[in-house]
């Protein structure tokens, strides 16, 4: 098993970016040069994680980002993509922390001078704690206090990020966080849910202004995750459930983004849960944007049930990864595809995607060659959506380390490096390797053709 692409790929194109990617609670650490956030209490929650574990040294990064960039270096990638701990940089009264910000600039100035393009996403759910006190995303204020952040931190960080995403995944901060109550800061509630929804929505619509200004030369959009339904069975009935399913766990984000409005199944299912639009947010959220980053893992398989729109079926039919996630690359071109027909599309980044494995590092090594073959199988997925008109103009592993899996703890491990959570020693494993070969392959190949 290696990681390999065909001679011709348009994968191989020099101007087709590759890059891994991390968000800083998940591997920072450092937590006494920060001000607390969501995810520092909800840790402490009994039951909360899994494995009782916190993000209070993590990978260590704070203090080894140095040693870790010259991983990212050695791997040969074009981009990193890393997010902004907003508690790091802001303190309760809304100054920048200088410390914070320094912290940052060093890091955005190594990439620069390491060609290596600083992918910035300005918030990866780590909300600061005081915010959260007040509602958190359930109170409107949030987004304007968002807004000053972008302001203040993208003028400190000058013309040094080559993109920025104002949001990771709103669909996990609000559903997982809002309306599930399985990630910080654990309210549960559909109407809870559409609510912090719609003002990540507005907050993202708010910052895109602001990085207009601030960030004319850089390339500024929006991480949306995104989970394929599809039918049990040819049924009506079930296919109507997978729809259902799409409307409101799927087109929830992409369609008030892409075309400025809600679907129909959002603003009237269940009654009473619409999200809170006041005049203009939609023009706002909607505003246009430079690119679109898609985070993709798995499908979901929904069913028709009594009383409910739809139901997932639980039994899995496919191979599984360690997160009991279905590997299933068809559904990646497929979701590519999908989007591509429904909307306008501005470019198109794979901005995560990748797999927990039950890795054991033996004798100095760990042999993913299960993980290896999850990202050839994607890189493929990507070519095929590509070879049907979609375009995609990157894809980043996720993720550089093995970290803080949220509600997993430290037991699922996402890194094609190895973190030895004791001694904080990191390997490379053999998918590492093997993206590495890749991107050392295409590398000559692109000097042989300049030399021809
Ligand atoms: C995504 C998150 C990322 C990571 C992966 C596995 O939903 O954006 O932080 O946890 O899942």
């Amino acid at each position: 098993m290696s990681i390999r692409l065909h001679a011709h790929s348009p994968l191989l194109n020099e101007a087709f970016c590759f890059g891994v990617a991390t968000a800083s609670f998940q591997i920072e650490g450092g937590i006494e040069h920060r001000e607390p956030c969501n995810w520092d209490v909800f840790c402490q929650q009994p039951g909360a994680i899994a494995d009782q574990s916190d993000g209070a040294v993590a990978c260590d990064h704070f203090h080894r980002w140095k040693e870790d960039f010259a991983l990212i270096k050695s791997l040969g990638v074009d981009a990193y993509r890393m997010s902004i701990s907003w508690p790091r940089v802001m303190d309760a009264n809304g100054q920048l922390k200088q410390e914070g910000v320094n912290y940052y600039i060093e890091q955005l100035d190594w990439l620069n001078a390491n060609n290596i393009k600083p992918f910035i996403t300005l918030y990866h759910w780590d909300l600061p704690q005081h915010i959260e006190e007040n509602g958190g995303w359930l109170n409107r204020e949030t987004a304007y206090l968002y807004e000053q952040y972008v302001d203040a931190i993208t003028q400190a960080f000058g013309d040094r990020v080559y993109s920025y995403a104002t949001f990771n995944e709103p669909f996990c901060s609000a559903y997982l966080g809002y309306e599930l109550g399985i990630h910080a800061p654990g309210i549960t509630g559909t109407k809870n849910g559409r609510t912090a929804g719609h003002h990540l929505l507005l907050a993202h619509g708010l910052g895109m202004a602001v990085l207009r200004k601030n960030a004319p030369n850089a390339l500024c959009g929006i991480v949306l995750n995104i989970t394929p339904t599809y039918p049990a069975s040819d049924s009506a009935e079930d296919i109507a459930a997978a729809k259902m399913a799409d409307q409101i766990l799927n087109q929830w984000l992409f369609q008030p983004v892409l075309a400025g409005s809600y679907p129909e199944a959002v603003l009237t299912e269940p009654e009473g849960a619409a999200p809170p639009v006041e005049e203009g947010d939609l023009a706002l959220i909607s505003t246009p944007i430079d690119f679109l980053g898609i985070n993709y893992y798995t499908r979901e398989v929904y069913q028709s049930a009594e009383g409910e729109l739809y139901q997932a079926v639980p039994e899995k039919t496919l191979p599984l990864t360690d997160m009991g996630w279905e590997v299933f690359p068809q559904g990646l071109t497929d979701v590519l595809v999908d989007l591509h027909q429904r909307y306008t599309l501005p470019p198109l980044y794979i901005t995560e995607n990748g797999a927990a494995m039950p890795d054991t590092l033996q004798n100095g090594e760990v042999m993913d060659t299960d993980r290896a073959e999850y990202i050839q199988t994607h890189l493929q997925a990507v070519e095929n959506a590509m070879q049907q008109g979609v375009d995609i103009r990157g894809y980043f592993a996720w993720s550089l380390l093995d970290n803080f899996e949220w509600a997993e703890g430290y037991v699922k491990r996402f890194g094609i490096v190895y973190v030895d959570y004791q001694t904080q020693q990191r390997t490379l494993k053999y998918s590492g390797r093997c993206y590495q070969a890749l991107l050392t392959e295409r590398r000559q190949s692109e000097r042989q053709e300049q030399r021809a």
